[in-house]
């Protein structure tokens, strides 16, 4: 996939137990380097089940979005997620669709356009397919995609939250993925700094968890 390499750490070890009850509730899933690490999973399937989070959107598919979908399938949530690769979308739909999951997860198609938004130029998701996210009331976003590997795509994640906050529900909570990588870390400082949000940046789960300063 272009990643760097990361090794799982005991934070991720004791997250695979935790995360059983999703891992084993269906087909096989293939956990690849450009998975989220299980301890940034647990961490936000926590805040699905425990904060009742049920308007799930996720920029960037994969096994997260089938391992949320099954989360969201037993509480009652929906999740939408954007996807750019044609071909991972239907690896993504097929996933759901084989558990059962096709009214939970919708997932939406998305080529990487240029955008006026952008930090050093990178593309980012076409605004059609926006259209069909839920316009309000999104309680979490997780922010795994675009990718942030390959010229000039280091910081090609900063545009979601100038798009999309204005979509999130009172006391929404934004996920980053690879919070630890350098592109992501400017990219929170910037969202810190251009759209009023705070991020805890959680090392062992390679994730930071951010809310708007307002709702505390
Ligand atoms: C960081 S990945 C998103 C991973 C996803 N959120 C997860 O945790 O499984 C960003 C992009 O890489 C691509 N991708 C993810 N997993 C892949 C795989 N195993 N093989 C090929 N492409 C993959 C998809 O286009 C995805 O949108």
């Amino acid at each position: 996939m272009g990643e760097q390499p990361h090794h799982w750490g005991w934070a991720d070890l004791h997250a695979w137990q935790v995360l059983r009850p999703l891992t084993e509730a269906g087909g096989y899933l293939p956990w690849s380097e450009g998975s989220m690490s299980p301890a940034g999973l647990a961490a936000v399937a926590n805040e699905v089940a425990y904060a009742e989070r049920r308007t799930i959107v996720e920029l960037g598919s994969g096994v997260s979005t089938v391992l949320l979908a099954r989360l969201a399938g037993q509480l009652g949530g929906r999740i939408w997620a954007v996807e750019h690769h044609p071909g991972w979308a239907g690896w993504v739909r097929r996933s759901l669709a084989r558990d059962g999951l096709g009214d939970v997860a919708t997932v939406l198609d998305a080529p990487l356009e240029p955008h006026p938004g952008a930090l050093g130029g990178a593309p980012w998701y076409a605004a059609a397919a926006l259209e069909e996210l839920p316009s309000d009331g999104i309680e979490l976003l997780l922010v795994d995609g675009p990718p942030g590997y390959g010229d000039g795509m280091a910081r090609s994640r900063y545009p979601a939250l100038p798009a999309l906050s204005g979509r999130l529900a009172d006391g929404a909570l934004v996920v980053l993925d690879d919070a630890q990588r350098e592109g992501e870390g400017q990219i929170l400082d910037a969202w810190e700094r251009d759209e009023g949000f705070t991020f805890d940046r959680r090392a062992a789960e390679r994730i930071a968890i951010g809310r708007r300063v307002e709702d505390g």
